[in-house]
């Protein structure tokens, strides 16, 4: 049978909690559609962090380097600032794999409610692409004189030739296998007169490229505005590390719930190990109690599969969330019920079973 060799990464807070029941969903449709998966624990996480002065050790990458896949759960805890503990597990991770895609799709799935008034389904179903390697997460910059009063900060914004093309060319290339076949550029020429002007020059190559695709572009915060007030307007949107972080929390808010909101961080030439985690952190204000929402984690572990080229898997994932949510199955409070997590994993998981 076909292997799939994946190292877990709980992380911190609820990633301990969501994780577990993401392997039980992963474990379940390993067994109906048949194939392994080989897994490798590494408990890294902020009590790392606090035992040993750092999140992973020196060769932490090159430890999940033989890996197919990663399959992260959330990194950051009180006590440890949040510079050190994402610098020192998560960046390095996606820079170091060169995931230069994240993708974070936002829909409104049946049975689940959005804030918004009068939506279905039907209008809210976009996916973000968010370029995952550079922009405004530059490791160029930083504190000049410190402590005195010529103090300052800088940290620049890096948008190479090479990044932007890519990126761009992965939402053309999605976007041409979707229904509405529109991509949406997320840009701030107006405000940010050398990154952003060049971030649109370069979405303007690539568009005139792809003559069967819509475009069209918005500065950041009337974007930002557009998502709640028309959401329908959108298919596959585009963005820099920067607004691509913040619409993915905002698509998945206007679509219902953080909670549910998964993402893939992909290295498509595959030359590296890609890795999936729920958009979501580690929730510190809810964490240990049982109480969260896996249905993040589990999707990402159904884009893991899809990405291991278990399509069949993948779907089924998908279908068992659909259903669940749609025929009013145990649901977590964020989506107003009063379920426990492992309840949603456990019936996640028989679902997938059973078919
Ligand atoms: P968060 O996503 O952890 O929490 C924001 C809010 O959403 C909280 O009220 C939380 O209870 C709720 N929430 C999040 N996930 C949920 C779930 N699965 N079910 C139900 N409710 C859920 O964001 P934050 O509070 O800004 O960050 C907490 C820590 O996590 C920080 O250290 C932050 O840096 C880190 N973080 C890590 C990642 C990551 O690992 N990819 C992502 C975001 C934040
Ligand atoms: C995310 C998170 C991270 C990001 C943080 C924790 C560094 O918000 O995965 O969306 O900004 O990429
Ligand atoms: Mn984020």
């Amino acid at each position: 049978a076909r292997t799939h060799r994946i190292a877990v990464l709980p992380g911190d807070g609820i990633g301990k909690e969501t994780v577990p029941e993401g392997l039980r969903v992963l474990d379940a449709a390993a067994r109906r559609f048949g194939f392994n998966l080989e897994l490798k624990h590494f408990d890294w996480s902020c009590e790392t962090y606090k035992e040993t002065g750092r999140m992973m050790p020196e060769d932490g990458l090159d430890q999940l380097r033989t890996s197919d896949s990663v399959f992260l759960g959330a990194v950051g805890w009180p006590g440890v600032p949040d510079h050190i503990s994402l610098w020192g597990l998560l960046i390095p991770m996606r820079r170091g794999f060169d995931q230069y895609i994240s993708l974070r799709p936002c829909k409104l799935m049946p049975g689940t409610r959005t804030p918004l008034a009068g939506r279905t389904p039907a209008d809210i179903d976009f996916i973000v692409v968010r370029e995952n390697t550079e922009g405004e997460y530059s490791s160029s910059g930083g504190r000049m004189f410190p402590g005195t009063p010529r103090e300052f900060v800088t940290q620049d914004s890096v948008f190479t030739r090479v990044g932007c093309d890519r990126v761009m060319k992965y939402a053309f290339e999605l976007a041409m296998t979707r229904k509405r076949r529109k991509v949406t550029s997320a840009t701030k020429s107006n405000g940010i007169t050398f990154t952003m002007p060049y971030w649109d020059e370069r979405f303007a190559e690539m568009a005139a490229q792809y003559p069967g695709i819509t475009t069209d572009q918005f500065h950041i915060d009337i974007l930002c505005a557009h998502f709640v007030q028309h959401p329908d307007w959108f298919d596959v949107v585009v963005g820099s590390n920067l607004f691509g972080d913040i619409l993915s929390d905002l698509g998945p808010a206007v679509a219902g719930s953080i909670g549910i909101a998964p993402s893939a961080n992909i290295n498509p030439e595959r030359a590296h190990p890609s890795m999936f985690e729920p958009v979501h952190g580690s929730a510190p204000d809810i964490a240990g109690k049982n109480i969260c929402n896996p249905i993040g984690q589990i999707w990402s572990g159904a884009m893991m599969l899809e990405h291991l080229g278990e399509a069949a898997a993948a779907a089924a994932i998908l279908d068992a969330i659909e259903r669940l949510l749609a025929e009013g199955g145990p649901r977590t409070r964020d989506l107003g019920g009063q379920a426990s997590t492992q309840d949603v994993g456990r019936a996640l998981a028989e679902a997938v079973a059973q078919g």
